[in-house]
Parts: structure tokens; sequence; C-alpha cells
């Protein structure tokens, strides 16, 4: 008989709804690992803003070091209306997200069977994206400063666009445009950034001669937005900077019905640099925090996302027919339009393993 095999997920369910997704989430991946025959054991952080206010550190000294033997993490979001918000994710998430060099942020969005989009002529096979976010550098970057005081204050903040970032994160998205339906849209904003967004674009150039198969496009960001609501069908796989990736994946989370729906995972597709992290795109919703409201499906689908790239794509795939179900039956929670709870929503998808 072989040894079952056992993953080590370190848990930070982190602030806000991130405390009520994740918990509910864990429980639907129990019953999934139970009934594909691995383990799952969960190493919980209670890491986020309650602990700042508390020791003035959003994780302990060392915080990452715990993390370095975690075969994954799984985060639910950090932000608290106490707590400035550029000092808890730069205290949690944005270390954790450089220091084992997570640099392709993957984030899926699809109109979930028995959904309507806000576009409520499309259907499931009109919306089916992938955003490709870069995670590690561009617009969110410690170069800059303060400097002055009143009238003559002034802050000035740097952008990183480095040759290395640029190629990697672009090759991903060449890759899973590949993989898909050949097409791949890439967000730029040449004509008003007038250093980074040329280079990236010549970067982007370069490349699409090794990907004769993957038609490329480059759209200026804000002609992206609009044309992310006006024609979806149109678009496949994206890819853009840290902050353009950031800004489309909500616009397309939401023209997907939800924040609610939109799982993420931040990888390194070359591996080795430690363990990979699995959260929602959502925040931690301080205004439905606390009330049973929060939809725990990006949660659960980020933990399908994190079981595809443990190697149980078998128990994912099984967990992503199992979120198609629940949605598809109506059960649904208040932000698509639903009365059921977090915990019910859970309930319907683990009823499946
Ligand atoms: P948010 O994503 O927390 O909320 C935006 C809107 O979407 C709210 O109206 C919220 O109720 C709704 N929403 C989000 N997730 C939902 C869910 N699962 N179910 C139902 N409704 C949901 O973004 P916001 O308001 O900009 O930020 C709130 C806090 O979260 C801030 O402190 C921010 O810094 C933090 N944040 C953290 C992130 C992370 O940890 N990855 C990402 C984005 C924001
Ligand atoms: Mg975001």
């Amino acid at each position: 008989m072989t040894a079952r095999t056992a993953y080590r997920i370190a848990a930070i369910p982190g602030d806000g709804i991130g405390r009520e997704v994740v918990p509910a989430a864990i429980e639907v991946l129990d019953r999934v690992a139970a009934r594909f025959g691995f383990d799952l054991c969960w190493e919980h952080l209670d890491w986020g803003c309650h602990r700042y206010q508390r020791d003035g550190a959003m994780m302990p000294p060392g915080g990452l070091d715990i993390l370095t033997g975690a075969d994954a993490i799984f985060l639910g979001a950090v932000g608290d209306p106490a707590v400035p918000d550029h000092v808890s994710l730069w205290g949690l998430l944005i270390p954790i997200r450089r220091r084992f060099d997570l640099f392709a942020n993957i984030r899926p969005v699809r109109l979930l069977p028995g959904l309507a989009s806000p576009l409520s002529a499309a259907g499931p096979d009109d919306l089916d994206l992938l955003v490709v976010r870069e995670n590690t550098e561009g617009e969110y970057s410690e170069v800059g400063g303060r400097i002055g005081v009143g009238e003559r204050e002034l802050a000035i903040q740097g952008s990183v666009f480095s040759r290395h970032g640029c190629e990697r994160i672009l090759r991903v998205a060449f890759e899973h445009a590949r993989a898909r339906r050949g097409r791949l849209a890439i967000a730029t904003k040449s004509n008003g950034i007038i250093h980074t967004m040329p280079f990236w674009d010549q970067i982007s150039r370069e490349l699409a001669d090794d990907y004769p198969d993957v038609t490329p496009t480059w759209y200026h960001v804000d002609a992206l937005a609009a044309r992310l609501v006006t024609d979806p069908g149109s678009l496949d796989v994206i890819v853009g900077s840290n902050l353009f990736g950031d800004i489309l994946s909500d616009v397309a989370a939401a023209i997907a019905g939800s924040l609610g729906t939109a799982p993420s995972a931040n990888i390194n597709p070359a591996g080795g640099a430690g363990p990979e992290l699995f959260e929602p795109v959502h925040g931690s919703a301080p205004d439905i925090a606390g009330r049973g409201l929060a939809n725990p499906i990006a949660a659960i689908w980020s933990g399908a996302m994190m079981l595809a790239r443990l190697g149980e794509a078998a128990a994912a795939a099984a967990l992503d027919i199992a979120i198609d179900a629940t949605t598809g039956a109506g059960i649904r929670t208040a932000d698509l339009g639903g009365t059921a709870s977090t915990a019910e929503v859970a309930a319907a998808v683990g009823a499946h393993f």
C-alpha cells in the first residue's frame, strides 16, 4: 500500500470576510481531499490587522521563514478600516509574493452557470477570460518618497519594469494564449506613460516572434477596460503590468457578476522559490464582514486552483464542476442576487463530495 499524500498548507484567513470565506473553503477542500484520497494538513496562522494593532506587525518576526516549509499558502484577504491599506498590504501580502518570487498572478474569469452578467445577453460561452497580472514589480514599487511640507510637499513614485520581469510574465501569457484560443490582449499605455510602457510594448513585440500561433493585440488600458464591458467575447487571455492587471481583473470579475466569484493563483512557473499563494481577488469587504453574507466561491475556486497546482488535477476538476452545479442550482449569496449564507453556499459545494 502506498502512503497517502499529505500537503502542508499554511492558511492565513487575514481580515474581514477573509475570516469567513477561508474556513468555509477549508471545509469544502477537506471533503474533496477525503474523497480523492489525500490529506490537507492546515497550519492556521492568525496574521493580519488585529495582530498589527496588538503587536505592531502584520506577521511575527521571521513570518516568511515559517511559510517556507509549506507546500502552498491559502489566504483570505488583508485590510481593515482601522489600519492604513498600504501598511496592511505591504506588511503581509506583498512581502509573501516577493519573497517567494510569485511573479505570475493568474486570474480566471468565467460566467458561472445560472448567473446573469450585467451584460445580460452574455451566457457562459461568451465570457471566459484569463487575466495574467505581473506580480512582483511594475507600479507597485518602493522607489520614491515624500519631501517638503505644506504647499511645497510632494510625492514621487517610481515604476520598475525590468527586461527580466517583463519577459517572464509575457511568456506566461503567450503560453496560456497558446493553450487556449490563440489570442492575447496586451494592456499598455504607451501614449501617456512614455518610458516603461514603450519598453513593455517592445519586449512583447520581440517575444511575439516565438509564438506565431498566437495573435497579440496591443490595447491602451483605458480602451481595454471599455472593451471588457462592451465586447468581452472578443477577448481571451489578457496580460497586464501589476497595476493594470489588478484593475482589469476587477472589471472582468464585475462583468461576471461579482468580485465574490473571482479566484487567483500567485505562482512562479519556474518553481523552486518557495510555496505558491492562492487567494480570492477580492479584499476584506469591511462593508459586509461578520454577517455571513460573503460569497465563498472565490475562495473555494482559489482552493481548486491550489489543488490543481499541487498535482491533484482530478480533485480540482471535480471541485470546478461542483461550483458550477451550485450556482446552476440557484444557490447564491446576496452579491449574486440570492439569499444563501456563506456557510450554505459552501455546504452546497461540499455536498458533492
Ligand atoms: P473589496 O474587494 O474588499 O470589496 C469591494 C466590494 O465588493 C465591496 O462592496 C464588497 O462587499 C464586495 N465583495 C468583495 N468580496 C465579496 C464576496 N466574497 N462576497 C460578496 N461581496 C463581496 O475591496 P475594497 O473595498 O477596495 O477593500 C477593502 C479592504 O480590502 C481594504 O483594506 C483593501 O486594502 C483590502 N484589499 C485586500 C486585498 C487582498 O488581501 N488581496 C485585495 C483588495 C483589497
Ligand atoms: Mg485588486
